[in-house]
């Protein structure tokens, strides 16, 4: 299903009230629910664990997309798992055995989703596409929300629709995705968009139909 799915990053919503915000993104029409997980090791940040994630899982309806900037990361996927992740996204640079982490995953019974930063080239990820249902290009460098959108993800995400080919594999676009570079990189392949601070923007929990406006623009 090559539809265009929204993917609020609920790292730019209110820390205090994750329930209420998930349940304001989704009335709202998100189609996906993506949580950024950081380990201040991986990325310069901290976010939350798997106590975190299990704690979002009964507000999220649609699905819930998690992405772990954390590194090792093998060790903590049955966590994340067991916390209700509908897909776990790990990053090629994290380690040294990408396909082992994808089989992780995989052995979890949920869907898998590889990285990829923006100085990785778009060839890091062919020998382990088989093992994906998602590609994730960064169009940012992880981390922080609010970042401005690297132009290279373009022509990496047409390089990889490329590489998928007839495959059922989504491209999900990650960083500084805003109703100006969001046609770019649909139109480069891109069929996830993941939006934190062009969604939560101008709205709360208290004024949600400005999350939905900000969702249409996009
Ligand atoms: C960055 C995170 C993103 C971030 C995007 O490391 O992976 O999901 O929240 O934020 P915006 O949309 O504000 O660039
Ligand atoms: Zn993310």
């Amino acid at each position: 299903d090559r539809s265009i799915k929204i993917a609020p990053s609920i790292l730019s919503a209110d820390f205090a009230n994750f329930g209420a915000e998930i349940r304001a993104i989704e009335a709202q029409g998100a189609d996906w629910v993506h949580v950024d997980v950081m380990d201040g090791h991986f990325v310069p940040n901290l976010t939350f664990g798997p106590p975190g994630v299990k704690a979002f899982r009964p507000h999220v309806r649609t699905f819930m997309d998690v992405h772990l900037m954390i590194s090792p990361v093998d060790q903590y996927i049955e966590a994340y798992a067991d916390a209700g992740a509908d897909m776990i996204t790990a990053h090629i640079e994290a380690g040294p055995h990408i396909h082992r982490t994808l089989q992780a995953i995989k052995a979890q019974g949920i869907k898998a989703g590889v990285a990829l930063n923006p100085g990785t080239p778009a060839e890091a990820c062919a020998q382990v596409l088989d093992l994906c249902d998602m590609v994730l290009v960064m169009t940012v460098n992880p981390g922080f929300g609010g970042q401005k959108f690297i132009h290279s993800g373009i022509e990496k995400t047409r390089k990889i629709r490329q590489m998928i080919g007839d495959r059922e594999i989504h491209i999900q676009i990650d960083g500084g995705v805003t109703p100006e570079t969001a046609p770019l990189v649909v139109a480069a392949g891109a069929d996830v968009l993941v939006a934190g601070s062009a969604v939560f923007k101008g709205g709360s929990v208290d004024t949600p139909e400005v999350y939905g406006a900000n969702m249409r623009a996009i």
